[in-house]
């Protein structure tokens, strides 16, 4: 089975139980984050996990755009990818164990659907622990279906438990689904160990809520969230070892052949190399379509890293010239039809690409001179020349030099380089930014705390303030929230001067001082386009949307939660606004205590 039909087969059937197919969220988490990138199907939902009313009901589907920065290193290896697709499906407070267990035995095993034999199928299942008792009912489920008990792995929470997504929030036991890709027939006796039994999806039970103080409280609404990986069941369905050998990348393989001028032989697995440029291509191109570009912070330097990577990698393999957007360019054909947003932005993507190739470029000859300068401070005849690990990592960390590189260059001018040094550097910037993230994930996605509702419902009036100040142009390109201050990203050409900046202060606390109720209705994206309302339209005709009006002064399209009056915020002061990248301003802002 294709890839396209596993995604249309899994929406048809949730949609045949009563769920209705909403569109992937941004790649980058709307209004949300404290994490970078949206990681699984469940974490738009989170504030719907949590109790808020959905405006499509109570059973959802999708499938979910993702990344997952963890494992970018490992990119190049058969399995890893940074960027994935997800399908899901999503219970709010409706079915739970015993037919969410059910849909998914049913999606498995029928013929209409994916037509897997039992036989090659295994589960497990929660053990139990102090926090939460074995999962009797997920066990007795699938033995009611037909798995027998032997078949059956009862684990520990390390690998039967799911979330929080953040430190606090909706979590709770799961049960996972294996396929056997050995040779046949399958063992009896199912190890969860034995690494031919692969992992297909992942129902999870979302009933506790993990408080800040580490307790798990019973929800008052109980969850279904479900997960499975579209591109490792599509090789799976197809008797492949890995994903790279689907059609999902065949046509990026064969845009790359040709820009190297090769031609490649059937079943000849693919270099590390060329998996690594055909999955940052693939991973960076979704990026830019959802309206970043490379820089320096966040989401841009992933991106710069994920480019450049790509890059080098391609020069190693014999490409020469600039060749990104041509590789984008196959992800743009190749995925338009369920993510139309590559589409309406290839022609920015395509500039992006190009401008980044070109930067790196000049990146490659400035670190270039700047090595010859550090090995000329080197006399002749020292003997046992070495670079520092140090330099190395300057130049790494600098301009980009992949230690290979920088090892190679130095073969050439008879020194050496000091590797443990070069690893000890990397292991300590590894660790900071390691610290960074999981200090990031800390306020993150289940911080719904007034405070954060409240510098929501600020950004919301800031959002208007700008485009009454600046124009219509302006539009938001992301927003982060912690316990301090708000931050909010937006489409303007230029620096704001000091008289636009006092005037959009004065806008916000004009709306605070008015002290407006703030108002939530539901209504479909027609009306709330009619209305004049802001943010992002889903695309689907007739899809029902949130939209949250501040009086006169705000009226946004939103999932909430906001402050029930802006007189709540007490007033409004911008911190800073500065560049964060090209034409996209930011601004910092706090609100009164
Ligand atoms: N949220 C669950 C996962 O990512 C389904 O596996």
């Amino acid at each position: 089975m294709k890839a396209y039909d596993l995604r249309k087969k899994y929406l048809a059937f949730f949609q045949s139980k009563g769920h209705s197919v909403i569109k992937s969220a941004s790649l980058i988490p709307d209004n949300d984050p404290t994490v970078l990138f949206t990681t699984a199907g469940m974490h738009p939902l989170v504030p719907y996990l949590l109790g808020g009313k959905h405006p499509q009901g109570k059973r959802l589907t999708d499938v979910q755009k993702c990344i997952r920065t963890g494992d970018i290193d490992e990119v190049g290896d058969p399995v890893h990818l940074t960027f994935f697709e997800m399908l899901g499906n999503w219970s709010l407070g409706d079915y739970f164990k015993q037919e969410a267990i059910e849909f998914s035995f049913e999606f498995l095993t029928s013929k209409e659907c994916l037509g897997i034999p039992v036989e090659m199928l295994a589960v497990t299942v929660f053990a139990g622990d102090e926090n939460a008792p074995f999962d009797e009912e997920a066990f007795n489920k699938w033995r009611s279906l037909g798995i027998p008990e032997k078949r059956i792995a009862k684990c520990p929470k390390e690998d039967n438990w799911w979330g929080p997504a953040g430190q606090t929030g909706p979590c709770g036991p799961d049960t996972e689904m294996f396929y056997w890709t050995g040779p046949l027939p399958a063992p009896e006796a199912f190890d969860p160990k034995n690494k031919l039994w692969v992992e297909i999806w992942n129902d999870v039970f979302m009933q506790y809520n993990k408080t800040a103080d580490g307790r798990f409280e019973p929800l008052a609404q109980k969850n279904v969230d479900t997960g499975m990986g579209v591109e490792r069941v599509t090789a799976i369905l197809q008797g492949k070892k890995s994903c790279y050998d689907t059609e999902l990348f065949a046509p990026l393989f064969a845009e790359l052949d040709q820009l190297r001028g090769v031609t490649h032989a059937d079943g000849e697995e693919r270099s590390r190399s060329e998996r690594i440029v055909v999955e940052h291509a693939r991973a960076a191109t979704f990026i830019m379509a959802d309206g970043i570009t490379p820089g320096k912070v966040d989401q841009a330097y992933v991106l710069r890293r994920l480019v450049r990577r790509m890059i080098r990698e391609a020069r190693k393999i014999g490409v020469n010239g600039l060749f990104t957007a041509k590789l984008a360019e196959v992800v743009i054909r190749e995925y338009k039809e369920f993510y139309p947003e590559l589409e309406a932005n290839s022609r920015q993507i395509l500039e992006e690409f190009t401008r980044e190739e070109e930067q790196f470029q000049q990146a490659l000859e400035k670190g270039t001179a700047e090595f010859e300068k550090l090995i000329a401070r080197v006399p002749a005849h020292i003997q046992n020349k070495v670079v520092s690990g140090k330099n190395a990592f300057y130049l790494y960390e600098t301009f980009g030099f992949p230690i290979e590189l920088t090892v190679e260059m130095a073969q050439e001018k008879g020194f050496k380089v000091d590797l443990k040094g070069y690893e000890e550097a990397y292991a300590k910037h590894q660790e900071l930014s390691r610290k960074g993230a999981e200090q990031k994930f800390k306020g993150g996605l289940a911080d719904h705390s007034e405070e954060s509702a409240k510098l929501h419902t600020a950004t919301h009036l800031l959002h208007a303030a700008l485009r009454k100040v600046l124009g219509d142009h302006v539009a938001q390109k992301g927003s982060n929230i912690n316990a301090e201050r708000l931050r909010f990203d937006f489409s303007h050409p230029d620096r704001m001067t000091p008289e636009q900046l006092a005037e959009v202060e004065k806008l916000v606390n004009a709306a605070i001082a008015s002290k407006t109720p703030v108002t939530c209705e539901e209504m479909g994206v027609e009306e709330a386009r009619a209305q004049g309302a802001i943010g992002l339209f889903g695309d689907k005709y007739g899809e029902k949307v949130r939209v949250y009006t501040m009086g006169p002064y705000s009226k946004e399209i939103c999932g909430g939660p906001h402050a029930s009056n802006t007189g709540d915020l007490v007033s409004f002061k911008i911190l800073k606004e500065e560049s964060s990248s090209r034409g996209i301003r930011r601004i910092k802002a706090v609100i009164g205590k």
